[in-house]
């Protein structure tokens, strides 16, 4: 078992990775804690739904489906469910279980943070990516049309729940998916994660215990050092950007649809590194490391019919582009990275072609 704490103004609480950890839930409910509410989608249920069970046997709690799915995320579902919270007895003494991937983490929290003004969360985090990412730190929320995220919250969880045996059931495609954020982990503030993700893809990607325990441990540890050192961004956070300024233009211009999250970073990632070796930032050695490493978790679905004019014009419109300031974090060696803004938009663009191959 290996606990990080993540400290935050909001509120201090640990994430533990430990195998077994869902059969053993309700030691981590408050005593006093009211109805409990288990928000997941059906697939996921079906898949390790039985494991939680088991740890909240001897706890009164209700169960809520989303219809799960990233173009899915969004505020109609989270009206819904609340409504379904009220009628089932929910109110301030209940507790929010939010079991899944990441855009369950992110509804979950969402709704427990606006359900009677705020309730507490458990993040239960069910895909790889997940696990590494999108359930330490309490950034909660919803898509709208106009763009990913744009509506949400910060909502310290209580605690964060990681099970890595729940990734026995996880499809091929979004491990991988995960192993991409990984890399990104390993390339902003870790040497020996990528080290390992470089020598040992064979048991990563076969899935063996210590391989998978080790690689979540290390991206767990790191979020909560970044997320505890600044919760709302203005700094030290935005280094966990790296490969998602150019990775949410790609989502964004296909419709959320064809690409993972996971894989429209490690396109970013791809561009990054371009950016960052034409701009002197990263040396040719470290570049080809981190494009090999990348590569070797592929791969990344094909881009064909994708501008690069486009992915442009989605960088200015972005959430993170403050004033028209496009930020890029970009690596100054494997374990390091920088933020950098005011970069030519002729090299921008020769960074995305360079990416879609
Ligand atoms: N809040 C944050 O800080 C943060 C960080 C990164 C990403 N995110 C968000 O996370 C979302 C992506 O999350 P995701 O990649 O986990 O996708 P996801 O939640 O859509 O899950 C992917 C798929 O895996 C299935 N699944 C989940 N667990 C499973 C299991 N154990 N076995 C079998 N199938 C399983 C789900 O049903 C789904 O079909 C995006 O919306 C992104 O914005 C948030």
């Amino acid at each position: 078992m290996s606990t990080f704490p993540v400290q935050t103004p909001q509120r201090t609480y640990c994430a533990t990775v430990e195998r077994g950890i869902l059969e053993r839930a309700s030691a981590h409910l408050p005593a006093g804690t009211g109805k409990v509410f288990v928000v997941s989608t059906e697939d996921v249920w079906r898949h390790q739904g039985a494991r939680l069970r088991r740890g909240l046997e001897s706890f009164r709690h209700e169960l809520l489906f989303l219809p799960g799915g990233e173009d899915q995320k969004r505020l109609a579902p989270l009206e819904i469910l609340a409504g379904e919270m009220v009628r089932r007895g929910g109110d301030r003494s209940s507790l929010v279980i939010a079991f899944g991937g990441g855009v369950v983490n992110d509804m979950g929290g969402f709704l427990a943070s606006i359900f009677m003004r705020g309730v507490p969360v458990i993040q239960a985090p069910t895909t790889l990516l997940a696990q590494v990412d999108a359930a330490i730190g309490g950034k909660t929320g919803v898509n709208l049309v106009e763009g990913k995220n744009l509506v949400g919250t910060f909502h310290q969880p209580l605690a964060v729940l990681i099970d890595p045996a729940a990734l026995d059931t996880l499809p091929e495609r979004e491990y991988r998916a995960g192993l991409f954020e990984v890399i990104k982990t390993g390339v902003i503030r870790s040497q020996p994660l990528f080290r390992m993700l470089a020598d040992q893809s064979e048991q990563v990607l076969a899935r063996a215990p210590e391989a998978v325990d080790y690689l979540i441990g290390e991206s767990v540890r790191i979020k909560a050092e970044v997320v505890s050192a600044d919760e709302r961004e203005g700094g030290l956070r935005r280094i966990l950007n790296f490969g998602h300024t150019i990775g949410h233009a790609l989502e964004a211009e296909t419709g959320y649809r064809r690409f993972l999250h996971g894989e429209a970073v490690a396109f970013g990632m791809r561009a990054a590194v371009y950016l960052a070796e034409s701009t002197g930032y990263l040396s040719a050695e470290d570049s080809v490391d981190i494009l090999e490493v990348i590569e070797r978790y592929g791969p990344v679905p094909p881009l064909e019919g994708i501008a690069a004019e486009a992915l442009l014009r989605r960088l200015t419109s972005d959430k993170k582009t403050v004033q028209g300031r496009i930020h890029f974090v970009l690596p100054v060696r494997i374990g390091e990275v920088t933020v950098v803004s005011g970069l030519d938009e002729r090299l921008v663009l020769a960074a995305i072609w360079s990416a879609l191959g």
